[in-house]
């Protein structure tokens, strides 16, 4: 799939998924380039009157939204809860998803999960029969050894992620490091998903399981609505 082609198919369902959005919602906004189709679709949809208000993922995602004229709130002022939350994935497979491949799937967990419902937008690209891609793990600075050396004992080989315009790592957000863990085939993500919850210094990791209440595939043609 070509990049106009598959920047096309990101735009389709992010065109579906906007639909879930009503007048009053609080919206948490995804992260990522299929999220900023979705918050500039509901920039347009502010503009001709739609009343929300959006809770960012990111720099990123509040840098758009703040862009297109979103008003922004925290999850302080919406008592923790959000009527909705529109995000992008890596890979999915059925309802799991692995994210975190713009170093925002930290603050995206917290936010997706506050959402009643959390639609997912993605391209042909995406879709897997079982997990396999790398799995993100934000991790605190100083347990970059430590950390590295737990997750090779789950049978996993970490990369820290190097920046592409800056020397050295990635920094996330929150000002910490990121592994990008190869463990193969995810047979038993939920497994996976505890033991890396458990590590010393890991923040989190970008395994989000049994969260997506639906998934929008853009396809070159149309849209396939998934639910897990
Ligand atoms: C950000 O950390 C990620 O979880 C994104 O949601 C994910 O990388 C999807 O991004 P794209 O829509 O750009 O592929």
């Amino acid at each position: 799939m070509d990049e106009s082609t598959r920047k096309a198919a990101k735009r389709r369902a992010s065109e579906r998924a906007v639909e879930a959005v009503t007048d009053g919602d609080m919206v948490g906004l995804g992260s990522g380039s299929t999220a900023e189709h979705a918050i500039r679709l509901l920039g347009d949809k502010v503009e001709d009157g739609l009343d929300i208000v959006g809770v960012p993922t990111s720099f990123q995602a509040r840098e758009v939204a703040t862009d297109v004229g979103i008003e922004l709130t925290t999850l302080e002022e919406t008592a923790g809860r959000l009527d909705v939350a529109i995000d992008g994935a890596d890979q999915f497979a059925g309802g799991d998803l692995i994210k975190g491949g713009g170093a925002a799937h930290a603050r995206e967990k917290i936010v997706d999960s506050a959402a009643q419902e959390l639609v997912i937008v993605v391209d042909p690209t995406k879709r897997a029969d079982v997990l396999d891609a790398a799995v993100p793990v934000e991790i605190l600075p100083d347990a970059r050894r430590t950390a590295a050396d737990a997750i090779r004992a789950l049978d996993g080989e970490p990369t820290l992620r190097r920046a592409k315009h800056k020397s050295g790592p990635v920094v996330t957000d929150n000002g910490n490091l990121v592994f990008d863990c190869d463990f193969g085939e995810l047979t038993d993500p939920a497994t996976l998903a505890s033991a890396l919850s458990e590590l010393p210094g890991v923040v989190e990791h970008g395994l989000f399981l049994d969260l997506a209440d639906v998934v929008y595939l853009g396809t070159e043609t149309g849209v396939e609505r998934i639910e897990p």
